[in-house]
């Protein structure tokens, strides 16, 4: 018989969790203020910026346009120094990184120049059209190679002001659009369905440009000139949220101990698994808030909890959109059953997040079932046993290897190098926490 491919689940087995760990940048961060800053010119410095593959893909495109990046290495401060963009000599290719493209897009919108943007196989079967639409309202010129997506070939040019109703709560077309408006130094009024990550915004009213917020709106007035008048730029980038999570999912999954989770981005647009997490009876205590470059931080001190079932609404999903993998994988350890309510947007993420995390968790022993945008997950005490597709996905990967600590755990990954596309040490740093193992 054919031995089964893949990487079994090494996972310690989480006994016992303790320690400190600060998880990698901020990846939604890191990818404005690295794009922010390779548009001005004077020098800025970036701290604690992620420098996975992801923020990487920011990088190289920034470097084909003219802009000079330091190497991102882990530890490291980024420095950029921006310059007024050139036409670049090939492809601008944008690995697995939605953010890149989107945001790139947007801001190549305002340059009078063609380019051509791709991706990997995963992020060219991604949807664009969301943000080529309202571009080309603007005035700018996209095409299609490869229908509703990758690639796209734009040529942009003087913009027009833009009045624009997103048909999802996307913070990755939101800021699309406010750069392009920020470039071509026209006004662009965003309209959101549901509240999504206001990092763009944030950065933007720190830096001092017109920008206002009402409701589920915002609206960008920036005169002519507001980028070369700019000076550079110092941001200071907490840890992601997002990734933090998986480091807490698997400290409240441990039977005893605990763990503090550092300097960790607690924007409330960004931790709707934290309020999930009291609903499901674990309490992540938050300490030592701050704000540093006008982003909420603080540490995270989590001990293992017994979780119940819990129903996520659709109006809380836009904050916890990246953690709709990790959250289902302790819903299936939980008692009872729970419910996340309109999550059709996992579809189209790293992967059809929707279906395989629902044919995933069945895989290993859990209930769980997709009924139209909704997936329903049925928790079990059982080992979890079983061979899981990640797809290449890292969020799939860093989920089930959490799943995978637990005592008697045979979960079998069909990857995990994945993970460095956001969280290059995450299965190091599990193993870290892991104060004892069985
Ligand atoms: C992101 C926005 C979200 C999120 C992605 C990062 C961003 O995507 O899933 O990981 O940095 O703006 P959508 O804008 O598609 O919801």
């Amino acid at each position: 018989m054919a031995r089964p491919r893949g990487h079994v689940a090494a996972a310690p087995r989480l006994v016992i969790v303790r320690g400190v760990v600060r998880p990698p940048g901020d990846k939604s961060i890191t990818h404005r203020a690295l794009l922010l800053a390779g548009l001005v010119r004077p020098p800025s410095v970036l701290r604690g910026a992620l420098t996975a593959l992801d923020a990487r893909s920011t990088a190289r495109v920034l470097r084909q346009l003219g802009a000079d990046v330091t190497p991102l290495r882990p530890g490291q401060l980024v420095q950029v120094r921006g310059r007024t963009w050139r036409a670049p000599g090939g492809p601008l290719h944008c690995g697995n990184s939605g953010t890149t493209a989107r945001l790139l897009l947007g801001v190549l919108a305002g340059h009078r120049f063609e380019a051509r943007v791709t991706g990997d196989a995963s992020l060219r079967r991604r949807p664009m059209r969301r943000v080529t639409e309202p571009l080309t309202r603007m005035g700018a010129h996209l095409v299609e190679e490869g229908g509703d997506g990758l690639p796209i070939r734009i040529r942009g040019g003087r913009l027009v002001p833009l009045d624009w109703t997103l048909p999802v709560a996307s913070a990755q077309l939101k800021s699309a659009l406010l750069l392009a408006g920020l470039v071509a130094g026209v006004g662009v009024t965003v309209r959101e369905p549901a509240k999504s990550r206001d990092h763009t915004e944030r950065l933007l009213r720190a830096l001092g440009a017109p920008l206002h917020e009402d409701g589920l709106s915002v609206t960008l007035e920036p005169t002519p000139d507001w980028l070369r008048r700019l000076p550079g730029l110092d941001v200071a980038i907490p840890a992601d949220p997002s990734s933090a999570a998986f480091l807490v999912a698997a400290a409240l999954l441990a039977e005893g101990g605990d763990l503090r989770v550092s300097d960790v981005g607690v924007n409330p647009t960004r931790i709707g698994f934290l309020r999930v997490l009291a609903r499901m009876g674990a309490a992540v205590r938050i300490e030592g808030a701050r704000v540093e470059s006008g982003e909420p931080v603080a540490d995270l001190l989590v001990s293992p909890a017994h979780l119940r079932g819990v129903e996520v609404t659709g109006e809380e999903v836009p904050s916890l959109v990246d953690e709709v993998p990790i959250l289902a994988v302790l819903a299936s350890r939980a008692s009872g059953e729970s419910v996340f309510r309109s999550v059709g947007e996992l579809r189209v993420k790293e992967s059809d997040r929707l279906a395989l995390l629902a044919a995933n968790l069945r895989a290993v022993g859990a209930g769980a079932e997709v009924q139209g945008d909704d997936l329903h997950v049925r928790g079990t005490d059982a080992p979890p046993a079983g061979s899981v597709d990640t797809a290449g996905d890292h969020r799939l990967a860093m989920a089930f290897g959490v799943l995978g600590t637990l005592p008697g755990a045979r979960v079998r990954l069909s990857e995990r190098a994945s993970a460095a596309v956001s969280y290059p040490g995450f299965f190091d740093d599990l193993a870290r926490i892991g104060g004892r193992t069985r």
